[in-house]
């Protein structure tokens, strides 16, 4: 079931918000601001700043105990840096990365030509986290970084990934936590039981700019856990 047949949730504050600008407004924060169309510079800057959070983001699910061939799904990929350093720690799983921009997935898709990673392993596709193109019950672990903030209709979203994950299955959403705080009532009240973390410990020290991101990153992210429906 597509999360257009299901009956619509109550307004959310992102939802709320985003009435009162129209579909033009949300179209936009959906598109980075035009960001989303310049995938080479999200790489090479704002990508690189998040470095320590995609390394930790890799060392959770590392730690996840996924079974071999396990598939992983990156919600809002971008240029799909998340994927890859993934695939390197884990290199039996299946790693698929959608994203609603088609310039963040052609950048996606053209970096994996230089990438140590076997044929098919690593996979990105255009769609929208608000109507997944997966079967109910196919995904093993859901990841997403910073993009959450950006969805126009995050409870359709957090719907579609429930209805996505293997009965054992879970997600984690990496995001400000500031605006996952407000996510957790709102999601409770549409029946999706969430839990909010404080980012794990345990990423080694780093230099300059990846050092203070790091510090002050550690303190602004958290992890929004999204249980199987
Ligand atoms: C700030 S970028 C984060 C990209 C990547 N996860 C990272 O951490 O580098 C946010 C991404 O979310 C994507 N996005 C926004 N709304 C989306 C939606 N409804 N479904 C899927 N992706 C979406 C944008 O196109 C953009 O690539």
């Amino acid at each position: 079931m597509t999360a257009s047949a299901r009956p619509s949730p109550a307004p959310s504050h992102h939802h709320r918000l985003f009435a009162g600008f129209g579909g033009r407004a949300r179209d936009a924060h959906a598109g980075m601001f035009g960001l989303a169309r310049h995938a080479d510079w999200y790489e090479s800057v704002p990508g690189r700043l998040a470095r320590p959070l995609y390394r930790q983001i890799a060392k959770d699910v590392a730690a996840a105990g996924l079974p071999d061939d396990g598939l992983v799904l990156d919600v809002g990929t971008g240029p799909g840096r998340l994927p890859r350093l993934i695939a390197e720690r884990c290199p039996t799983l299946r790693i698929q990365g959608i994203d609603l921009s088609e310039q963040m997935i052609r950048r996606a898709q053209s970096s994996l030509a230089g990438a140590d990673v076997a044929p098919g392993r690593i996979t990105y596709q255009v769609a929208d986290v608000a109507a997944l193109p997966h079967a109910d019950d196919s995904v093993d672990l859901v990841v997403s970084s910073l993009s959450l903030h950006h969805w126009a209709d995050v409870p359709a979203g957090l719907t579609e990934i429930a209805r996505v994950l293997r009965p054992n299955g879970s997600a984690w959403i990496y995001d400000v936590r500031p605006v996952l705080a407000r996510i957790v009532p709102e999601a409770r009240r549409d029946g999706i039981n969430v839990t909010l973390q404080p980012l794990a410990s345990g990423e080694p020290r780093r230099r300059g700019l990846a050092r203070l991101f790091s510090r002050a990153g550690r303190g602004l992210i958290g992890r929004l856990t999204v249980p199987p429906r």
